[in-house]
């Protein structure tokens, strides 16, 4: 029995759904602990494209258990409509879990979204406009309705009154906008619960038994390391905890019970969305990494800003997540650059830096050290061992583990489930 942890060590879209996909081979559970439909994971199984933004990557294996954990923030009817997608191209949902505990984003919550969007004018975040924010906090100011409230007419019904109270008073006095028809809200979300009732429990109960009978579990992060809510460039985040500690209150399982984490690490970096990002490179060649690594978003299609390598970001991730080893993916995007840079401390006037400063403010002004590396023109794409790899991409791969003393036990060189590198004990 072994409980693993997969994250993302950047801004998201390290390819989390690539490798929670293979390594679901090895597991019988698979669970999302945290985050909604900000998450946009592709999977390509078989030749066929998958997109998941809430739904676990293991729902593409029908044998094996999914889970959606209560730190989660749903959208019902975006679940509804991802169901039925997923449906359609004869995907099971016989093992598919949703806990009692996770929050539902409302409405309201996806207008205050774009609403204080709006009002930060120049300081906006660039979020997804998914209601991710404004879910948490209605979460944490207890005023947050639960999977399990769907289950309960007349709960429903007066978690709901209260909640719009609040609410269109906010919208209408603040924002001078219309309110929400309780009513017409509560049929939709009823209607909505009777739908998802089946899959809704206690998933914590269930996880404990499966860990007791020995089974694998595998945690699927969702967004990345850098957009933690406390370990992130704040207040360039989302609204959550993203690390792998955050698994143990999203799913419910105690601290200890987590065996290893696996970091999911893009070969270059990428960011969506608005905040620091010292290595981004807004010329020719960052143009390149765009195009050749497909850089738009799964959930809104907004161009990715990209960029290169960036180690005491890294090592941060690393530190705060206890990261046991890497899954470095897109490294056969790399190819055609005579020369590569990866940034390995940072120049603040005379003061030289190795570690991620704390403080955003610093993180915006300070410049990135590189250090060139040589880079391959040969397609990796067909590369499966370690030694298939053109030097130059092999001592790239081994730079990396040098200076963040962790081993690379994955290697993406393609999108498909099978174009991965598998290196030491992995499994
Ligand atoms: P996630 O949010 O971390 O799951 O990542 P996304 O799915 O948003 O973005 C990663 C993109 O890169 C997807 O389109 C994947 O199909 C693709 N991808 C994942 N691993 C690799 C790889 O090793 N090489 C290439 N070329 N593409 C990859
Ligand atoms: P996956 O799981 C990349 C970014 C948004 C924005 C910030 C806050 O696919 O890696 P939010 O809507 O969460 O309030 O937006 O976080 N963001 C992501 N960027 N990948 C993601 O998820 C993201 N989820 C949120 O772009 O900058
Ligand atoms: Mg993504």
């Amino acid at each position: 029995m072994t409980v693993s942890a997969v994250i993302g060590t950047q801004w998201g879209d390290e390819g989390k759904g690539k490798v929670v996909d293979m390594m679901a081979g090895q597991a019988q559970v698979i669970v999302r602990f945290q985050g909604g439909n900000n998450a946009g994971h592709t999977v390509i199984a078989e030749g066929e494209k998958f997109e998941l933004h809430l739904i676990p990557s293991g729902i593409l294996y029908p044998e094996k258990k999914t889970v959606m954990g209560g730190g989660m923030v749903v959208d019902p009817w975006s679940l509804l409509e991802e169901i039925d997608e997923l449906r359609q191209k004869n995907i099971s949902f016989d093992n598919f879990f949703l806990s009692d505990c996770a929050h539902l984003v409302l409405p309201y919550h996806l207008i205050l979204d774009q609403l204080e969007e709006e009002m930060r004018a120049s300081q906006k975040l660039g979020t997804t406009s998914r209601g991710i924010g404004p879910a948490y906090v209605d979460k944490a100011a207890r005023r947050g309705l639960r999977m399990g409230d769907l289950l309960h007419r007349e709960r429903l019904a007066a978690r709901l009154q209260a909640a719009l109270s609040y609410h269109n008073n906010i919208l209408e006095k603040a924002f001078g906008r219309e309110p929400y028809s309780y009513q017409e809200l509560f049929n939709s979300l009823w209607e909505a619960g009777q739908r998802l009732a089946p899959y809704i429990g206690s998933t914590t109960l269930l996880l404990d038994r499966w860990r007791q009978e020995g089974l694998n579990i595998l945690f699927e992060g969702a967004q990345g390391t850098l957009l933690d809510i406390d370990h992130g460039t704040y207040p360039y985040v989302t609204s959550s905890n993203t690390v792998a500690g955050a698994a143990g209150p999203g799913a419910g399982l105690g601290p200890g019970r987590i065996d290893r984490v696996i970091g999911v690490t893009k070969a270059y970096q990428t960011r969506v969305g608005e905040g620091p990002f010292p290595t981004e490179d807004p010329g020719p060649e960052g143009d390149k990494l765009r195009k050749d690594g497909g850089e738009y978003g799964v959930t809104t299609g907004r161009p990715r800003r990209c960029g290169w390598l960036d180690l005491p970001l890294l090592r941060h991730a690393c530190r705060v997540n206890g990261v046991d080893w890497l899954a470095l993916t897109k490294i056969d995007v790399l190819r055609g650059h005579p020369q590569i840079r990866v940034a390995t401390g940072y120049q603040v006037g005379e003061d030289k830096l190795e570690e991620m400063p704390t403080d955003t403010d610093l993180l915006q002004k300070i410049e990135p050290v590189y250090e060139m590396l040589p880079g391959w023109e040969e397609d990796l794409i067909n590369c499966r061992t370690f030694e298939d790899l053109p030097a130059n991409a092999q001592q790239y791969v081994q730079f990396i583990e040098e200076q963040l003393g962790l081993p690379i036990q994955l290697i993406g060189v393609g999108p498909q489930r099978q174009q991965i590198i598998t290196r030491g004990d992995w499994q």
